[in-house]
């Protein structure tokens, strides 16, 4: 897409990025109940923004953000056989802008960038019932492994 820049999130950039987290947050709302009615927090935006561990990108079309994503090492499971992995999030793209294979732009940066840091294992969550999430992913070469199960004795 012309004019579509895709860039490190900036400081300047975390108002619209706490926007931006509500807007996940909601995308995700339908798939889970627990979520907060209020003041849902997902991100460590702060963390996000300045740690070197963390790569968080936006893409930006006229001035304003219109996609997001992460990218953060982390220590893995002492039974893996790898000792840190990439953990990819803030997957977002604004409505008008879906199905252009932006998220997929944004996913290889962080794959390369999880590349430069060493690492070659990638992992995300995303919500059985998220159909074009998990497409998106399933076209950059992610399968899905772990299954969480949920039992809720309140409902
Ligand atoms: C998940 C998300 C980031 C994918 O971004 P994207 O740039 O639209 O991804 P793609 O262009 O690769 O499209 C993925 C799939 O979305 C579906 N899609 C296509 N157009 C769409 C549209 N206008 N609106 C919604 N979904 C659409 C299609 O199934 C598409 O797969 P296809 O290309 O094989 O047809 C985006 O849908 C989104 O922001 N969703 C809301 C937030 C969310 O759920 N994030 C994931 C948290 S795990």
């Amino acid at each position: 897409m012309k004019n579509l820049i895709i860039r490190k999130a900036l400081l300047k950039d975390k108002e619209q990025l706490l926007n931006l987290e509500q807007e996940v947050v909601e995308a995700e709302r339908p798939f889970n109940t627990s979520i907060k009615p209020n003041d849902a927090i997902y991100y460590d935006m702060a963390k996000l923004l300045n740690d070197d561990t963390s790569h968080l990108l936006v893409a930006e079309f006229e001035g304003q953000i219109i996609a997001t994503g992460y990218a953060q090492i982390r220590t893995s499971k002492t039974s893996l056989k790898h000792n840190e992995h990439s953990y990819l999030g803030f997957m977002y793209v604004v409505p008008e802008f879906r199905g252009l294979g932006i998220n997929g732009q944004i996913m290889n940066i962080l794959i390369d960038w999880s590349k430069e840091q060493g690492v070659s294992d990638l992992y995300l969550d995303v919500y059985e019932g998220n159909d074009a999430a998990i497409r998106a992913y399933e076209k950059i070469g992610f399968a899905k492994s772990m299954v969480e199960m949920k039992l809720d004795l309140e409902e």
